[in-house]
């Protein structure tokens, strides 16, 4: 399907033919058909920090409100997707019809060349008219991402002063809606972007607002380490599959794994690895590629994996990575691993780059470094480092509560650049940042809870 920004630069590039200064005939512009100029009125409500059975029901009311929005939502997904295919056909006719009036000039007279012309402004102002429609529908979304979110969060804390059971149901409600808040960010992405797995971009430009997803499975306000996200390159059956890890201290001893969304909210993992004596890793910055986890071992000091599908272990020692140089936010993290559009990479710092951060290729069937890039970023003053298109971006604090992408290495390039995309965090810490290419979203494990980042590119 074609996306809107992409019809948008389809026509930029055939107006480029010529201009007509004005609307030829009355356009479409009524205003009835869903959504367009209409102003997002949505609020978020915010829990208030007592807790009693009211909130319960207030949390059970803005359900069914929020519910209602998304079914609106949902709808106009299906009137924006029906206009883009209508408008992208006509664009695709106007060209034809340009290409015709370039090889031959003469055979058209002056009238017909008008009305292509106009009709060209036309469709031009259809897709602008349908873009600020889709960038509302934007925004309605991220209204209710934060009060979805607020709603999740005070229904853990009702969850861990009363009964369980007694929130089961309204939990099941926000999951339901939550799934369904993600089916909305998907087509509208799609909209946007209908090329996930493509770096057709010049790199990124912003992050979202951090949704934060859930306090970790373990409840535990002590559970500062640790990592959570989806494999990156799932095997099929797979897809919908959520890992997660937690502990009081930069140690990894097991990994826990979700068979979906739904069930990684209620903590029902399908299976816990408890890895074995002598296997146990380090550091957090792990990550699931291909059905296989990839972590940092201390003894001897080496990447190594946990196949999921063989429950098979096995590691390799990088003789240049050094175990002295770590991330700003904990000890430990040596070698962090991420995934992206081109494969596998691991990240570390050496003695001989003075702990400056060296990027480097994994070849996944040998599980062997294939290339290395050395990065003029300071491993100690970065807050975490991840992957997308290839290119390297470090992560650094600017306060409590806000952090920026600071620095990007493109490895295909060998280009650096100093950058200042600033993001929210939740929580101050985090020892997990990674990205999925699968959905294009950062994950971070923030301090206890399960955060995530759309990515917007350029
Ligand atoms: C726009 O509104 C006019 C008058 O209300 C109506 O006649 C026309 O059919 C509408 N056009 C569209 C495309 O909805
Ligand atoms: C595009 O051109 C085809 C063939 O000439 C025609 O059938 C179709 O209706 C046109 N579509 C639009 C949206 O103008
Ligand atoms: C994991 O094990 C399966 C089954 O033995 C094998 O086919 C697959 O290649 C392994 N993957 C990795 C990344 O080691």
């Amino acid at each position: 399907m074609i996306g809107i920004l992409y019809a948008l630069a389809l026509l930029r590039s055939t107006t480029a033919w010529g201009h007509v200064g004005r609307w030829g005939e009355e356009s479409q512009r009524n205003g009835t058909d869903g959504g367009i100029g209409e102003k997002c009125s949505c609020e978020a409500f915010l829990p208030s920090s007592t807790f009693n059975m009211q909130d319960l029901k207030m949390v059970e009311d803005v359900a069914v409100e929020v519910h209602h929005k998304l079914e609106l939502e949902l709808g106009k997904m299906e009137t924006y997707e029906i206009k883009i295919t209508a408008y992208a056909m006509k664009i695709v006719n106007l060209t034809v019809e340009i290409k015709k009036m370039e090889k031959d000039p003469d055979a058209f007279n002056e009238a017909y060349i008008e009305s292509i012309k106009v009709q060209i402004k036309q469709v031009e102002a259809l897709v602008v008219e349908l873009q600020l429609s889709v960038q509302g529908s934007a925004t309605v979304f991220k209204v209710l991402r934060e009060t979805v979110t607020s709603m999740m969060l005070t229904l853990t804390r009702l969850e861990v002063k009363y009964d369980k059971n007694l929130v089961l149901k309204t939990r099941r409600e926000y999951i339901k809606i939550q799934l369904q808040l993600e089916e909305c960010e998907r087509r509208h992405q799609e909209i946007f972007n209908p090329n996930i797995g493509n770096c057709n971009h010049n790199g990124i430009v912003s992050l979202s607002k951090p949704t934060v997803t859930q306090f970790n499975a373990h409840l535990s306000a002590t559970h500062y380490f640790g990592g959570w996200g989806k494999d990156s390159k799932p095997l099929r059956g797979y897809e919908s599959m959520y890992w997660y890890g937690s502990y009081t201290g930069p140690y990894i001893y097991d990994f826990y794994l979700y068979s979906d969304y739904d069930k990684l909210i209620l903590r029902h993992s399908f299976k816990r690895h408890d890895i074995p004596s002598g296997w146990e890793g380090t550091g957090n910055n792990y990550i699931v590629h291909g059905n296989t986890i990839y972590y940092q071992h201390n003894t001897p000091f080496s990447m190594t994996k946990l196949n999921l599908t063989s429950s098979k272990y096995d590691y390799r020692v990088i003789p240049e990575a050094s175990p002295r140089f770590s991330y700003s936010y904990s000890s430990n993290q040596n070698m962090d691993f991420a995934a992206d559009e081109n494969g596998l990479w691991v990240i570390y710092a050496t003695e001989g780059s003075k702990g400056k951060l060296v990027v480097a290729k994994i070849d996944v069937p040998s599980f062997g470094i294939e290339d290395t890039w050395s990065t003029t970023a300071y491993k100690q003053l970065v807050g975490n480092a991840f992957m997308v298109c290839g290119v390297m971006y470090a992560t650094r604090s600017v306060s409590l509560n806000r952090e920026e992408i600071f620095y990007s290495y493109d490895t295909k390039s060998g280009q650096e650049s100093q950058l200042s995309i600033p993001f929210e965090k939740f929580q101050e810490k985090y020892t997990n940042l990674h990205y999925n290419p699968s959905d294009q979203k950062l994950y971070m494990y923030n301090d206890g809870y399960y955060v995530s980042y759309n990515v917007k590119f350029n």
